[in-house]
């Protein structure tokens, strides 16, 4: 069944509509889809996927399962396109551009992110992808893993929301430690974090009604 013919029942007050924006591979975005397709990314529904990247393979996952998607890198734009899908916070889940200052005040919604090392290490401007486990190794840490944390005007310097742990092994290559950490960290950890901030959101509304 596609996405958008099971949004009829689930589009009421109780579902929080999330924005995964991307700019790669997808196994983030994967991962919450897999967990929805479960029944265990409630309260959350993801009714968005928009990415800076027209090749992005992230894309097609989406569209794999009727997930509306769009392309753009323009802010303006990504913001008219979050407010008319009324999204109730955004996902970057591998997303390669930095969003504004401007952005982030004129959104005024929750924005997580996932980063792939224990934050406050390995973390910041130019530690991404692949270089966040060089940097690793190069230190020679015994531990790494992924933390998913809310987005501010510092770049991976927000609230952190979950970590996880995963042991560096002495045989490690940055793209082996890459992999463990994809797998027994982020895809565990960012379902996780989308059901808990939902679930936060859902009460906030629940008091203002
Ligand atoms: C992940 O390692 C994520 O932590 C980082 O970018 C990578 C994206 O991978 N922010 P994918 O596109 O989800 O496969």
């Amino acid at each position: 069944m596609l996405k958008t013919d099971s949004l009829a029942s689930k589009n009421n007050s109780e579902t929080i509509r999330i924005a995964v924006l991307v700019s790669g591979g997808g196994t983030n975005l994967q991962a919450l889809i897999d967990k929805e397709k479960d029944g265990k990314l409630s309260p959350c529904s993801i009714e968005l996927v928009i990415s800076n990247n027209s090749r992005a393979f992230a894309l097609k996952r989406a569209s794999d399962v009727g997930i509306e998607s769009f392309v753009t890198s323009d802010e303006e734009e990504l913001l008219r396109i979050l407010d008319e899908h009324k999204i109730d916070f955004l996902v970057l889940a591998g997303y390669l551009k930095i969003l504004s200052k401007d952005f982030i005040a004129k959104f005024a919604k929750p924005i997580i992110n996932i980063h792939p090392s224990l934050i406050p290490s390995f973390c910041g401007k130019g530690c991404y992808g692949i270089h966040v486990h060089e940097k690793a190794l190069e230190y020679g840490v015994k531990v790494s893993g992924a933390t998913v944390h809310y987005v501010n005007k510092i770049p991976d310097g927000g609230e952190i929301i979950l970590q996880k742990a995963v042991d560096v092994m002495d045989d490690d290559t940055p793209e082996k430690l890459q992999k463990r950490i994809m797998e027994e960290a982020e895809w565990v950890l960012l379902p996780k974090a989308c059901v808990k901030v939902g679930e936060s959101i859902l009460l906030q509304k629940s008091k203002r009604i």
